[in-house]
């Protein structure tokens, strides 16, 4: 089968708030895959990118119609690991914990604090049990090649940072001043609320999982800028997802030649309670 006609991807890209479609896909084909978890957010749309088949998915759905708690988060997964994908590039609209990181800029984290409460976060469970690490929740090769596609890409606004914690909240609402000092305090740098139980359930399937975050506001513990409103991110989300898509294209290229080894590939070899001959 050659690449044009693939109907499996190794690495595909979860666009989040303000990526809803990647341009510069060619020979595109809406996929829809049925799961024992519903249906995913949207179809997904093979194509190539850079000469590669990349798998596309809309987290939020066409038109944004999923909330953040509303995301079918198990159904994409195991929609894209029924794909074949082996890494995932999530793209993630967030706010600023710090003031080194402005709107505009932005970030690879490397760590992860999950306060959402109310979302389904593993796989496993009904007669079978596994634990796997999440001591490093981001895949730490894959994040090496983002911030390193990011100085090819050769982006006008804002800067790329690295090793920083994203701190994930159920919303949909924004933060209080007094939430987002407290996660100030925590030591996190970016806020979100998608990435989990994304990264938990992508290395239940031993899917290698990086984020690209888009700095769009400094949230609301800033005392000087504007608390954080809708309106105000997604102005500034629209040129960043602009930007975002040139690292993309960068990242698939590298990604595609150097097929980097993953922590998240063998995560499950350790992991797994529950004998396998006791799981029906
Ligand atoms: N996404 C973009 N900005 C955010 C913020 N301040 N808090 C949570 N999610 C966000």
């Amino acid at each position: 089968m050659t690449s044009a006609t693939k109907q499996t991807a190794d690495i595909a890209i979860i666009g989040g708030s303000g990526l809803y479609q990647m341009a510069d896909l060619t020979n595109k084909r809406r996929v829809k895959v049925e799961t024992p978890f519903g249906e995913p957010s949207d179809d997904i749309v093979l194509g190539e990118l850079t000469g590669t088949t990349v798998a596309f998915l809309a987290r939020h759905g066409q038109g944004h119609k999923f909330m953040p708690s509303e995301v079918p988060y198990r159904a994409n997964i195991y929609a894209l690991k029924t794909l074949g994908v082996r890494y995932i590039i999530s793209v993630s609209a967030v706010g600023s914990l710090q003031e080194n990181l402005k709107p505009l800029d932005m970030v690879v984290p490397n760590q992860m604090i999950d306060m959402t409460k109310q979302r389904v976060s593993s796989f496993f469970g009904d007669g079978a049990v596994a634990h796997v690490s999440m001591a490093d929740p981001l895949c730490p090769a894959m994040s090496e090649v983002l911030t390193r596609s990011y100085d090819k890409a050769n982006i006008a606004d804002g800067r790329c940072h690295s090793k920083a914690t994203y701190v994930c909240i159920e919303g949909p609402q924004f933060s209080t001043r007094a939430e987002s000092q407290w996660y100030r305090q925590m030591n996190a740098d970016i806020i979100g609320m998608t990435n989990m139980p994304e990264a938990k359930l992508a290395r239940e399937t031993s899917i290698a999982y990086a984020t690209l975050a888009l700095v769009t506001d400094f949230d609301s513990w800033h005392p000087t800028e504007e608390a954080v409103s809708a309106d105000y991110a997604i102005q500034n989300l629209m040129k960043n997802a602009d930007n975002a898509q040139q690292v993309i294209k960068e990242a698939v290229a590298l990604l595609a030649s150097e097929q980097p080894k993953s922590i998240a590939h063998t995560a499950l070899a350790q992991a797994l309670v529950t004998p396998i001959e006791a799981m029906s």
